[in-house]
């Protein structure tokens, strides 16, 4: 059984981690969803949310497992008996801190390896935080998120 974690802050989820997570899951077995909350930037919505989010995306994927976390990736790797870890390549400036992070959890742990993938070059321009602020204001993101994100993405603007 192959399986390989793709961690993020899914906050939210786009199409751009959902081409990543099309092109994993032909290569492996089980990818699990790794969700955790960034140390360096504030959530618009809660890990539960982004949970349901991801899992309602992608339920009739048998091979993924959504799964929040807490702590360190390398640890939630060895719990969950995977050594390989996907990470997405947009543009070369996303290169030096993947490659950072990748030779850290190499160095904590020199089981674990980082594997990267690029999304479709029409995905490259885009991030949780620009689908964001282009929602609050008053763009449209449909090209860039589920339908299911969208509503959830114009929920949380008028409730605020
Ligand atoms: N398409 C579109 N956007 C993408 C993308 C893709 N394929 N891949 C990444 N992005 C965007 C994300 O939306 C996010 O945008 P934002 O900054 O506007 O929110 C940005 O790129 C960063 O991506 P993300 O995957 O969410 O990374 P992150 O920096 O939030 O998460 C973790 C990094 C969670 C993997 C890392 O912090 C971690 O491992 N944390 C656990 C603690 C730990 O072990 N720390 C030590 C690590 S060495």
């Amino acid at each position: 059984m192959r399986r390989a974690i793709y961690p993020g802050s899914f906050d939210p989820i786009t199409n751009g981690h959902l081409d990543i997570i099309d092109r994993a899951t032909m290569i492996f077995d089980e990818l699990i969803i790794a969700i955790t909350s960034s140390t360096s930037k504030k959530g618009m919505f809660s890990l539960d949310e982004r949970l349901s989010m991801i899992e309602s995306i992608v339920e009739d994927n048998k091979k993924i497992k959504v799964i929040i976390f807490e702590g360190l990736l390398i640890d939630f790797a060895k719990n969950y008996q995977s050594s390989i870890i996907i990470r997405g390549l947009r543009v070369l400036s996303d290169f030096e801190y993947e490659f950072k992070m990748a030779l850290m959890n190499r160095s904590l742990d020199s089981n674990i390896n980082t594997l990267f993938m690029m999304p479709h070059e029409k995905y490259t321009h885009i991030s949780s935080s620009l689908v964001k602020e282009v929602t609050l204001l008053g763009g449209n993101v449909s090209q860039y998120v589920p339908q299911i994100v969208q509503n959830k993405l114009l929920q949380k603007v008028k409730n605020n």
